[in-house]
């Protein structure tokens, strides 16, 4: 089984090799993925610090290719990258895509994220390697390779959801941004981080589903006995796009005064959709002292029911109280 996990790796590799270099020294390759990269504002060092490629149209030439070097067809179809049809022949999984390799801590390609080109076509924007023996989505986070000293350092990690958003905040000079990848945060993801640090701040989509995920990260975080802050973007922007359009010091600048702990950032919520409605106001506080159940530390609880019953205007007494009754059901 270590055997078959360790040919399955070689694979990987083998393949961000191959896509990197279609990319970087194919006519198809320069043409449509290394501009598409350009486009976006990816420079050539960033392209190769991230291992970024592009997959053929051609039916199967990374299959082929890879046969004929020496991989065992077995694993190039637990690995995800060669699909047998019904007649028997082989196609490629990725096919006129940029590729982004997914690498673990330890900077093994694990699998891919391969965009499409034309976001016009009905085909998923993004496709990702299937689950298999060395690729579980749900326990990797893009970017922790390249930014786990970072989050060290720093003692903080940023949690974004893409691809493009890790890398952007990169060229933008912060190195400590890792992805969940879409936007269903998992507490294996989180328990990644847990290992470098204590501390993350989110920074989700400014969308209705970013919103979405930011609320529900919050507890999952929580949980884990971290803090969390929660910082949103203007509508229709996304750390990628907001990086892009500001200098740096404008983009920490942003960051800074933007970041909120989560009661401030659950606070502000009330301010936007419920200030002068009773109903609504006790839904929030109510919503805010479930989240403050979810921390391990008492202390901490007792801090952040401070905060509320400032914030929100209302009494200690009955925030504890509301609190006490939620930790009972929830035991
Ligand atoms: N995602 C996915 N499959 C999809 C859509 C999204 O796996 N069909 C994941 C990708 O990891 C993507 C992340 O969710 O990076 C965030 O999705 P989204 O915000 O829609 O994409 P962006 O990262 O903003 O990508 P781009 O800027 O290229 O449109
Ligand atoms: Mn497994
Ligand atoms: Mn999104
Ligand atoms: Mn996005
Ligand atoms: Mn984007």
């Amino acid at each position: 089984k270590a055997d078959e996990k360790e040919s399955m790796y070689l694979v990987a590799e083998y393949a961000q090799k191959y896509f990197s270099n279609t990319m970087m020294n194919t006519d198809e390759g320069q043409a449509i993925g290394f501009s598409y990269f350009k486009e976006r504002g990816f420079t050539t060092d960033t392209i190769k610090k991230f291992g970024l490629g592009y997959s053929p149209q051609a039916w199967d030439a990374f299959s082929k290719d890879a046969l004929g070097k020496g991989y065992k067809q077995e694993f190039l179809e637990k690995t995800g990258f060669t699909i047998v049809k019904e007649n028997g022949s082989l196609i490629d999984r990725f096919r006129g895509r940029v590729m982004f390799p997914i690498q673990s801590m330890s900077g093994r390609v694990l699998g891919f994220g391969g965009r499409i080109l034309d976001s016009s076509k009905k085909a998923a924007k993004y496709l990702n390697s299937p689950e298999s023996d060395i690729y579980h989505k749900s326990k990797v986070l893009y970017g922790i390779y390249h930014a786990k000293q970072a989050i060290a350092k720093e003692d903080n990690c940023y949690l974004v959801e893409g691809y493009t958003d890790v890398i952007q905040f990169h060229q933008a000079g912060i190195e400590s941004v890792v992805a969940s990848s879409g936007t269903a945060l998992t507490p294996e993801q989180i328990r990644l981080i847990n290992r470098l640090t204590k501390n993350i701040t989110v920074l989700f989509d400014g969308d209705a589903a970013g919103l979405r995920a930011s609320i529900r990260g919050i507890d999952l975080i929580l949980e884990q006995g971290m803090n969390v802050k929660v910082c949103t973007f203007p509508e229709g922007e996304d750390p990628d796009s907001f990086a892009k359009k500001n200098t740096h010091d404008e983009l920490v600048n942003y960051l800074a005064t933007n970041a909120k702990d989560f009661i401030q950032f659950k606070a502000s919520l009330l301010v936007d959709e419920a200030k002068n409605d009773p109903v609504k106001k006790a839904g929030l506080i109510r919503d805010m002292v479930t989240s403050i159940a979810k921390i391990p530390d008492r202390i901490q609880r007792e801090i952040y029911i401070q905060e509320s019953a400032k914030i929100m205007d209302i009494s200690e007494q009955v925030l504890s109280s509301t609190l006490a009754q939620l930790m009972q059901k929830d035991v």
